[in-house]
């Protein structure tokens, strides 16, 4: 396999590269900005289709995105432009060349269901400028048969102090017992980005193709998760409230809330059960006091 890895510098393409390197892959990097072996914006067609043609890769991950719905929400043509129009140009170009294309999607569409897991096939609701683009994302990788979508829910580290994940903000309200508030009505399936990568490595050797959740295999609140990394990490949140996404319009924009997913397609093609939300946190933990003790040498 000659892997292209599109957004090589992000919380995912960071896993997904050190995963290629752990089986051997040989793996190109792409970002706009920092450590990437190739840099260039993906809103530009001509570099884009020039990396394909001189790289020639056997299979692409396209995990580039603007992922701050605030600001999917104030500029919704340069969303587009990021989240949506490069999966078209993808799509033409892995059908001309044959490669396959993997194309990362969102868990942002399922509302009213509370704790429920949504499967592929769930009813979508569209309420703000991310989750448009990126289903419109999806309707155009999709335009080429052999395009695998993955619906998901990460969590993990990008290691850039300027724009910190959520696993990293909720370490550093742990970490200080910080005032805060903890939704306990928005739920998702998050798994973390290194468990997520093996399994997407695994699922590339299975030729599926169409939409696919690739997912931690329970649900929880928000509030549940970072409960349960702070007492994995034996701290307490003392100064915790809880709140109610729905009820916020957290940084002003409408949320779908009832974001599970159901693990059961891709359970099935893997032939082994996706991390629990256990799983999740211990690989969380482990990783958060490696990056401590790493702090504190
Ligand atoms: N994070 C989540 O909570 C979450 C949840 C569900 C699904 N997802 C999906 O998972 C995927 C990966 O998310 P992530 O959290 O890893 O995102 P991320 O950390 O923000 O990484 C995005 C990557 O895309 C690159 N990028 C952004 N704009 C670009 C542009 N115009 N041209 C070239 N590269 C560009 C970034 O490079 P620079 O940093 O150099 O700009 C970075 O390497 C996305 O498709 C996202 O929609 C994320």
């Amino acid at each position: 396999m000659r892997l292209l890895v599109l957004g090589s510098t992000g919380m995912l393409g960071q896993a997904l590269m050190k995963e290629a390197k752990v089986r051997n892959i040989e793996a190109l990097g792409m970002a706009d900005m920092g450590q990437a072996d190739v840099l260039f914006d993906i809103c530009n067609d001509a570099q884009l289709i020039k990396l394909i043609h001189d790289y020639q890769p056997t299979t692409i991950i396209n995990t580039v995105a603007m992922v701050n719905l605030g600001v999917c929400e104030q500029d919704p043509g340069l969303a587009y432009r990021v989240n949506t129009r490069p999966a078209g140009i993808l799509a033409n170009m892995c059908r001309n060349y044959a490669i396959r294309l993997i194309h990362i999607s969102t868990d942002h569409y399922y509302t009213g269901g509370a704790d429920c897991k949504h499967n592929e096939n769930g009813k979508i609701s569209l309420l703000n400028e991310y989750a448009r683009t990126k289903y419109l994302a999806e309707c155009l990788a999709l335009t080429y048969d052999n395009a695998l979508v993955v619906r998901t829910n990460i969590v993990g580290f990008r290691q850039q102090p300027n724009s910190p994940t959520f696993v990293e903000w909720a370490l550093k309200i742990i970490e200080n017992d910080e005032p805060c508030v903890l939704f306990d009505d928005f739920y998702t399936s998050s798994i973390d980005v290194t468990q997520f990568s093996k399994a997407l490595f695994d699922l590339l050797n299975k030729n599926t193709s169409g939409v696919i959740n690739l997912a931690c295999r329970d649900v929880s609140s928000k509030k549940d998760f970072i409960l349960g990394l702070s007492s994995g990490l034996g701290k307490s949140l003392t100064k915790a409230n809880s709140g109610s996404v729905i009820k916020s319009s957290y940084q002003g924009v409408v949320r779908a809330e009832s974001l599970g997913l159901d693990v059961g397609r891709a359970e099935a093609i893997l032939g082994y059960q996706l991390p629990t939300k256990d799983a999740v946190l211990k690989s969380l933990i482990a990783q958060a006091t490696r990056k401590m003790d790493e702090i504190r040498k």
